[in-house]
């Protein structure tokens, strides 16, 4: 059990680098001339051309949902070719965040904003191990365990056998972690870092709404170890789940109006950290309970095209003509190495605990995404790429 969670089952890494018995890696693998390939198995040319392809699940469009459309190409699909400065990785665990399905889902919208290809592979975050690396990569090592996230880019996802990423979106596993729970760091772990750390002290008093799923888990424990006092919301089925993280007082927004609860406690809070997106005005009212230095970081906006709307009028109307009245940035999470080392470093202190919702096996990835869209996950959804 970890913080009233009974949690799946997880892969532990048995390590090392052993490239035979699976015909995909060798393939990735340069093997020594003098290493002769066991006799049981392929020869190097047969090793090659299975291991051209791999099992990834795509899609074309994602009108309806984008678990009703996704495939997976019985013939395989084409392994990622990797540039000078990229590293292949083998994906053993993914895990799935809501902008996996929130982009190809406004259609048009998403086209016309970042390019994504006619067939794409949906997945950002990924535990796995080195497979190759190119020829410009100093850091990491063919057969080092790894975990990230593919932030940034689109349509080459990490619910596919082989990644290829850029040396800022990966770190090395901690020893003695989990696979599993190491795959469902990256995005949340990385938005949280990214929307805390640059904005308190230690023993600042900061808000996070939406303390229960797969963001607001890492928010309650980076804030916590970065000794801030939390005070955070879900709702009541969810309490003692973010008290078990370290929150020190959680409101239940199904009982409570979490804004007048708020208002209650004064201007105390150095930051607000917003994942609901909700209620759709919590920016402008929220001079009432941050101080006047205080920063209130959107991480999810109000759905749909009004919140849109409302993330621009927040970003651009005066305090003076009803806008807010404290600083507010609007989150966009970035790759960077350093903080995923850092929530590495964390979670191997145990001040950081992985929180998973479930674990789905790779052919059940459809269902995966049913579960993230009920907006109930508690914690991360996490899939099995490898075959055991
Ligand atoms: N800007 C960025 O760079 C960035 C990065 C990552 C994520 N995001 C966005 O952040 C949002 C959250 O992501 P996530 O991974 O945490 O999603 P998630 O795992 O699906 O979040 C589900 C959780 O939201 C909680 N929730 C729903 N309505 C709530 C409310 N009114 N008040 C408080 N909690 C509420 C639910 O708690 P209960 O079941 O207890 O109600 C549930 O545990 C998504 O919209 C995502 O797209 C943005």
């Amino acid at each position: 059990m970890a913080g009233g969670l009974r949690l799946p089952r997880r892969k532990r890494w048995s390590g090392g680098m052993t490239i035979s018995g699976d015909p995909t890696k060798a393939a990735n693998i340069d093997l020594p001339s003098s290493r002769p390939l066991p006799s049981h198995h392929h020869s190097r040319n047969s090793f090659e051309k299975m291991a051209a392809t791999m099992r990834a699940w795509q899609f074309k469009n994602a009108r309806g949902g984008l678990e009703k459309n996704l495939f997976l190409p019985a013939a395989g699909t084409s392994k990622p070719h990797i540039t000078d400065s990229q590293i292949l990785v083998e994906v053993h665990s993914a895990a799935l965040n809501p902008a996996d399905y929130k982009f190809p889902e406004m259609g048009m919208v998403t086209k016309a904003l970042i390019p994504i290809p006619a067939i794409s592979t949906p997945g950002m975050d990924f535990c796995g191990k080195v497979a190759e690396k190119g020829s410009k990569v100093d850091s990491f090592r063919v057969g080092e365990m790894v975990f990230g996230s593919y932030i940034g880019t689109f349509g080459h996802g990490s619910l596919a056998e082989y990644i290829a990423v850029s040396k800022e979106m990966i770190a090395p596993m901690p020893d003695g972690m989990q696979v599993d729970d190491m795959a469902g760091v990256g995005c949340t772990g990385l938005t949280m870092y990214q929307s805390i750390k640059p904005y308190v002290k230690e023993g600042d008093k900061i808000f996070i709404n939406g303390g229960s799923g797969g963001t607001g888990v890492f928010g309650i424990q980076i804030a916590k170890a970065l000794g801030c006092h939390v005070t955070t919301s879900c709702s009541g089925a969810n309490v003692e789940l973010c008290k078990g993280l370290g929150a020190d007082e959680v409101l239940d927004y199904k009982s409570v109006d979490v804004v007048t609860a708020l208002k209650e406690k004064g201007q105390v809070f150095s930051l607000v950290v917003d994942n609901a997106g909700s209620p759709r005005d919590f920016y402008k009212v929220s001079h009432n309970f941050l101080v006047p230095t205080g920063t209130f970081v959107q991480v999810s906006g109000p759905a749909g095209f009004g919140g849109f709307l409302n993330v621009a009028s927040n970003m651009l109307l005066p305090g003076f003509l009803g806008g807010g009245k404290r600083k507010y940035h609007m989150m966009m999470v970035k790759n960077n190495a350093e903080n995923l080392a850092q929530l590495g470093k964390w979670m191997q202190e145990g001040k950081v605990r992985p929180i998973l919702d479930s674990v789905f096996e790779f052919d059940d990835v459809p269902k995966a995404f049913e579960k993230l869209k009920t907006g109930r996950a508690k914690g991360k959804i996490v899939v099995h790429v490898k075959k055991e």
